[in-house]
């Protein structure tokens, strides 16, 4: 763990570690250097189930949404400028103080920390390692930032889930594979704002369909798309999911993004994580970009594979009969 800006900025005096009162801070990355801060005042807010689980592990109090009342915020900066702009508002609803904003280059700080200077007079920066910290008092100028839903299609998703503003290309090419007929038991593993699962429900055959997702925006979102009382929803990492049954067939489009680059390891989790949950004749269903090289790990953990089809981005794979592999 490298020394953050936040510690930086609290030793050098730039920022004032309140002395009382609770200390929020949105959404962490593991990575980030905490060391400043009072871990018997503070609360991690994090709604991504591993990363919400790593802090709670490491002795922090964490919280998933719904951040507290706070003497000071920090708001690590999310991918989305909207998702970034809905926690700078909770932040300024729930402040009697300073909120502190943190966040790399790459992810838009300079241009979130021209957006809040167009606002409010900020009271510290601090650059460094590719990256920014500011700091302003609590304001209730933001207000219009505030965390709205908003519509693909006639579906309600929010800032920052995946496929927020338009429906994924590769789930749609799913979609368009799905077969006629589906098993009892199936699970959807990383199954978002619930676009899929919805479609998975029209088909016949299903008695259960258990949504897995880690993002619990995400899930909040799945619960409004899909209210089929044959679903159920775990907000659970979909790579350590043990379902109380194993599945007849599993589902997915699994995430292949670790921050901004790609990373296969993702996506082979999640297909190894599918071989364990199955029935012995139990199959896995998945679509991924076509420049992704799953097919050793799911020849090794499946008797068969196979290419359904796609389209020139997507490939639509059908993996059957687990192997029964340790791990
Ligand atoms: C490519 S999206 C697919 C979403 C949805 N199934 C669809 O097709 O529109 C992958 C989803 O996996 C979720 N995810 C990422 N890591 C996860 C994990 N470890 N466990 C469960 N879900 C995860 C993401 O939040 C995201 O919603």
């Amino acid at each position: 763990m490298t020394v953050s800006r936040l510690t930086l900025a609290a030793d050098d005096g730039l920022i004032a570690i309140p002395s009382s009162g609770t200390i929020a801070v949105y959404r962490p990355d593991a990575a980030l250097d905490l060391s400043a801060l009072p871990r018997d005042r503070t609360i991690v807010v994090h709604s991504f189930r591993p990363i919400h689980d790593l802090w709670k592990g490491r002795g922090w109090t964490v919280a998933a949404q719904d951040a507290p009342e706070a003497t000071m915020s920090i708001v690590a900066l999310p991918r989305s400028k909207a998702h970034a702009r809905a926690m700078i508002a909770e932040a300024c609803a729930k402040t009697d103080g300073v909120v502190v904003v943190d966040g790399q280059k790459t992810e838009g700080i300079d241009s979130l920390y021209k957006d809040v200077r167009k606002r409010v007079s900020v009271v510290a920066t601090l650059t460094k390692a590719h990256g920014r910290l500011f700091a302003f008092t609590a304001s209730d100028g933001f207000g219009d930032w505030a965390d709205a839903p908003t519509k693909v299609e006639e579906f309600t998703t929010k800032p920052g889930v995946f496929s927020a503003e338009k429906l994924d290309q590769g789930s749609k090419a799913l979609v368009a594979a799905l077969p006629d007929k589906l098993p009892k038991q199936v699970a959807d593993l990383g199954a978002g704002w619930g676009y899929l699962s919805q479609r998975i429900l029209a088909i016949q055959g299903i008695e259960t369909l258990d949504l897995v997702e880690a993002e619990e925006r995400a899930l909040d979102c799945a619960r409004l798309n899909v209210t089929d009382p044959r679903a159920r929803f775990h907000w659970e990492d979909a790579t350590t999911h043990a379902p109380s049954e194993p599945y007849q067939m599993v589902v997915m489009n699994p995430p292949f993004h670790t921050g901004r680059s790609g990373d296969p390891d993702i996506g082979r989790g999640f297909i190894m994580a599918a071989a364990r949950m199955l029935t012995p004749q139990g199959r896995l269903l998945m679509v991924a970009n076509r420049h992704l090289p799953y097919e050793a790990v799911l020849s090794e953990r499946f008797k068969v594979v196979d290419e359904l089809g796609g389209t020139p981005g997507f490939k639509v794979l059908m993996a059957s009969r687990p192997s029964r592999v340790k791990g």
